[in-house]
Order: structure tokens, then C-alpha cells, then sequence
């Protein structure tokens, strides 16, 4: 059986691109009874960028509230919150020992922080970086070898810490026995790359993004504000150049892709293919928005779930780091 995980960090409130480059996928998959899947919420990363208390927890309870909601089912799949699983920080500090401070330097979070900071003019290259940003790839790897995992889906810009991940547990097999799992990082190229409202690439950071759990008219009017060219009703519309189009593209069946095509050759106003995009959206969201309100207003359903999640998780963490810290010399006396 092939183990699959990933993990999500709790700093925001969930969008259409989490919902389809990562959550909706990772469900899917999970349903394959082939795979072994451990999804997770990233609270202990969280605090790397975050120090709104207030935040993390939100967040914590939305991206919980989303999965649950969007149907996985968490007797099949393993569904924890990183830091109920004390084990991790532990096996991070056993692979923080095993880890050069060069292989952090070149890691590409840290090094674009210095990079802003001299080009800056600060005096202090190191300016506002913390060691929990300096050292999150161990973190990181430590999730995904505390559970052998074979496989993680990831955005693009992950993939420099999935090498690291195999780096640290390559080395730490290569001194203490071979213990860990080598993991294959899984970068999707089908999984679609949502643009947000401007275009540019769905994100948090260019706060151009559609938030999932809107109401329907607030999500209608969120897709009312992307951005379109100035033609007119009537003249036709270039479907490889239209934002509207690329959304709609991401949701739809080949077919009602086909029939797009056609209604932009035909010239259909901009606001009648945003209200098209609209209801394809709301849709496929409207069954899943009432369980997540529901959810978000009985949150001890979901703090059932990730304890049960939890325990499932420790059950294999938990002998797993005693062997781990036997090996290392970390052992009873007699
Ligand atoms: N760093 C990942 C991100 O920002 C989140 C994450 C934390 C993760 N631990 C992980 C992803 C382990 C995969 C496996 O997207």
C-alpha cells in the first residue's frame, strides 16, 4: 500500500485555489483504496509566519471544517492536527541534529528573506528571521518522515524541501540503520493553477482570491469582479486569453468546456459568462457549504475528528520515534 500525505498551513481562510490544486484532489485520491492517506493541518508552521493567536485558530478550525465537509472520509484516511502529534517535534530535533546549517542556507524561504533584507539596505542581512523560519524544512521533513511517507502531493515551490526531507533521513539512515521511507514529491501538472481575480496566480499573498464558503450572492459578486478585457456583447472573445474562461475551464466537463468555446465565438457578454461561471461554481459548492456551516457552528464534531485522527496517527508516531530514539542511543538504562 503506497502512504500518501500532505499537510496544509493554518494562517487563512480557505479559496477556490486550495480547494482545486490540493484539497479536492487529495480527497479523490484518498478514496483509492491502494493508498494509505495522512492529511494534516500545519498548525506548528503556522506560528512561523503567524503571531495572530486569534488567526491560527480560526484558521485551524476552517481548513478542518473544509476537508470534513468536502466528504473525506476519516475512517479511511488519517486526518490530525500536527500538533497533537507530539512525536513530531521530538523527531524534529533528532533530524535538526542530523542536519547541516548549509543545507538551510540554500534553502529558497530563508535565502529570498535575505535577498529583501540587502536589498533593502538593512545592515543585518538575518533582519526579522526567526529560527523557526530558518529551519522549517526539518519540520517539515519530520512530518513526512515520521510516517514513511512514499508519496506528497505539493505545490511547485515545495519541492526544494521534499529534496531536503530526503537529504536529512537519507543521512540519518545512513548513520543509525535505515529507518525511514525515501519520499517522491508529486507535482501534478493537471491539477489546475486557478488564477484569482487580477489574473495573477490565486493567493493569499496578492489578495486576489475567491474565498471557498462565501454565501451565494457574495460569491457572485466575488466573480463579478474578475477581470476581463473591454469587449463588447456581440464580439467575439478569446477564450486562451480570458480569466473568466480559464476558472471556468477548471470546473467544468469537457462538454460545457466545448460549449463555452463556442458561446465566446458567438460573443457572449462578459457578464453572462460570469454568471454561467457562477452557477457551475455554486453548484458543486452549494451541498458542501451547508456542512461546513454546520461544522463551523458545532466545532466539537470537529475537534472529535482530529483527536480521532490523532490517536490513529500517534498508535504509529509513537513506537515508531521510540525505535527511532533507541537507535540514536536515547534508551532505558536497563
Ligand atoms: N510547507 C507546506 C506549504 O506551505 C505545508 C506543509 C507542512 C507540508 N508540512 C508538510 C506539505 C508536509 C506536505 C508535507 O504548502
Amino acid at each position: 500500500m503506497t502512504t500518501v500525505l500532505t499537510g496544509i498551513t493554518t494562517t487563512g481562510t480557505p479559496h477556490l485555489g486550495n480547494y482545486l490544486g490540493a484539497i479536492k484532489p487529495a480527497i479523490e485520491k484518498s478514496k483509492d483504496s491502494t493508498f494509505k492517506s495522512f492529511f494534516f493541518l500545519a498548525d506548528l508552521h503556522a506560528l512561523i509566519k503567524c503571531w495572530e493567536p486569534e488567526r491560527v485558530a480560526q484558521s485551524t478550525k476552517e481548513i478542518a471544517a473544509t476537508w470534513l465537509a468536502l466528504g473525506l472520509d476519516t475512517d479511511k484516511a488519517v486526518f490530525y492536527r500536527q500538533s497533537d502529534i507530539v512525536e513530531i517535534p521530538e523527531l524534529t530535533w533528532l533530524l535538526t541534529c542530523m542536519t547541516s546549517k548549509g543545507l538551510m542556507n540554500r534553502a529558497h524561504a530563508y535565502k529570498a528573506q535575505v535577498a529583501d533584507n540587502i536589498e533593502q539596505g538593512e545592515s543585518d542581512p538575518d533582519k526579522g528571521i526567526t529560527m523557526g523560519l530558518f529551519s522549517y524544512p526539518i519540520l517539515m521533513a519530520a512530518d513526512i518522515l515520521m510516517f514513511n511517507a512514499d508519496e506528497v502531493p505539493v505545490g511547485k515551490d515545495q519541492t526544494q524541501h521534499l529534496e531536503m526531507a530526503r537529504d536529512i533521513g537519507a543521512r540519518f539512515n545512513h548513520h543509525f540503520g535505515t529507518h525511514f521511507v525515501m519520499p517522491k514529491t508529486i507535482v501534478d501538472d493537471k491539477v489546475s493553477v486557478l488564477p484569482g481575480l487580477d489574473g495573477r496566480k490565486m493567493s493569499k499573498s496578492y489578495q486576489n482570491t475567491i474565498p471557498l464558503w462565501l454565501t451565494e450572492k457574495q460569491l457572485r459578486k466575488h466573480i463579478m469582479k474578475i477581470k476581463t478585457n473591454s469587449l463588447e456583447p456581440g464580439e467575439p472573445k478569446d477564450p486562451s486569453d480570458s480569466h473568466v474562461f480559464d476558472i471556468y475551464q477548471a470546473f467544468a466537463t469537457q462538454s460545457q468546456v466545448d460549449e463555452m468555446i463556442t458561446a465566446y465565438e458567438n460573443g457572449i457578454a462578459w457578464g453572462e459568462a460570469k454568471q454561467l461561471l457562477f452557477e457551475l461554481i455554486n453548484k458543486e459548492l452549494a451541498e458542501p457549504r451547508e456542512k461546513y456551516n454546520e461544522l463551523i457552528i458545532n466545532p466539537v464534531i470537529i475537534e472529535r475528528e482530529l483527536k480521532k485522527g490523532a490517536d490513529k496517527a500517534r498508535s504509529f508516531a509513537q513506537p515508531f520515534l521510540k525505535r527511532l530514539k533507541e537507535a540514536v542511543g536515547i534508551r532505558p538504562i536497563v
